[in-house]
């Protein structure tokens, strides 16, 4: 195989993608656009509440319809990202004060619109994202609060009602240390079941650290990867690492670069070790455009390319363990 999605489908999984920011820089844009190392993309931004339902029923669809007309045009598929979520909430959700009734059919606004119009691009949908704490329960939201546990339920019906060919996800970070949260995923695929609703899959982000950080790590091994993984499929979805970045504290030496390609393939060796792992997701292309930095100061340095968009052994690593038998 000539890269990464190339080997990924010689394995008989479905795809490799990145998330996708459309900034003007070509050669980031051609790395992406590569189909030997990518067949899918997330849009970053673009299709979050905030970015595409500004306003009340006042919806603004042009950035959006960009990265579809770039998926057609360079034939990917799009695990489209995210219908219902606390963050990048524009203020006249957020702020609440909308009955249950009310804000159920503010939802199903939302989701009729944005899912119904792009239906025949979205292969996938974080449908609900990051509904937890790090305990497993239940995070204060304006929905959660409003409308209890149900919001989940609710939003996943109207997403297969408004586009029943896309597969839908719970998408969540820090589901891969076999805790708590992890548990609480699999309650809310049990809870979404029970409903008689269908949801296809969890999508573990996979926002890692190589090495013990100020807010994150250390790796979890493969072992316990793959068990967490397993708790899901077991419960009939299936899994994706969905935004994948391992960082570290910055900067990067190259005993760190080491380090961290062997951390790209033990996620890849996970995944491959669990049959309904269908696909993995890097969080962006470069190093230079990641979120992480600006998020967590000092961190960083976490994705397949560096600030100079080459190429990292973190790129050789993952391979690797996509390939590896
Ligand atoms: O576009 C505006 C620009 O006009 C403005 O000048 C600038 C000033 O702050 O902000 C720009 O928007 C930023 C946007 O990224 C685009 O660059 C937002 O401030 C910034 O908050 C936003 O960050 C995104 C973040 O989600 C927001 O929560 C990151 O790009 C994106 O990588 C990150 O992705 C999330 C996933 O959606 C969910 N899981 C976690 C993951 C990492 O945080």
């Amino acid at each position: 195989p000539k890269g990464l999605a190339d080997a990924m489908k010689e394995r008989g999984r479905e795809f490799i993608g990145t998330a996708l920011t459309l900034r003007g820089n070509a050669t980031e844009e051609a790395i992406a656009r590569n189909p030997a190392d990518f067949n899918s993309f997330t849009p970053e931004n673009s299709m979050k509440w905030e970015s595409i339902e500004p306003g009340r029923n006042n919806f603004t669809f042009d950035d959006a319809d960009r990265y579809r007309d770039w998926a057609k045009k360079n034939k990917k598929e799009i695990h489209c990202h995210t219908l219902v979520w606390h963050s990048q909430l524009p203020t006249w959700v957020s702020q609440g004060g909308f009955d249950n009734a009310t804000l159920i059919s503010i939802m199903k606004n939302h989701i009729f619109k944005v899912a119904g119009r792009y239906k025949d691009v979205c292969t996938r949908w974080d449908v609900v994202n990051e509904a937890l704490n790090e305990d497993g329960t239940y995070r204060s939201s304006v929905f959660y609060n409003t409308i209890g546990e149900a919001f989940i339920p609710i939003a996943f019906r109207f997403a297969k009602q408004a586009s029943p060919k896309s597969e839908l996800f719970y998408n969540d970070y820090n589901l891969e240390y076999n805790g708590n949260k992890t548990l609480g995923a699999q309650r809310i695929v049990k809870l979404v079941q029970s409903y008689g609703v269908e949801i296809n899959g969890v999508g573990l982000q996979a926002h890692l650290a190589q090495e013990t950080t100020p807010t994150a790590g250390p790796l979890p091994d493969q072992k316990t990867l793959e068990t967490v993984l397993r708790g899901y499929t077991q419960l009939d979805v299936d899994v994706v690492y969905t935004e994948i970045d391992i960082r570290m504290n910055t900067p990067a030496t190259p005993e760190k670069l080491r380090a961290q390609a062997k951390a790209y393939e033990t996620v890849a060796k996970s995944c491959l070790a669990v049959k309904r792992c269908i696909g993995m997701t890097v969080w962006g292309i470069s190093d230079a455009f990641s979120w992480i930095p600006g998020v967590f100061p000092g961190e960083g340095a976490a994705l397949l390319w560096d600030e100079n968009l080459k190429k990292k052994p973190a790129y050789d690593g993952f391979l690797k363990g996509i390939k590896a038998r």
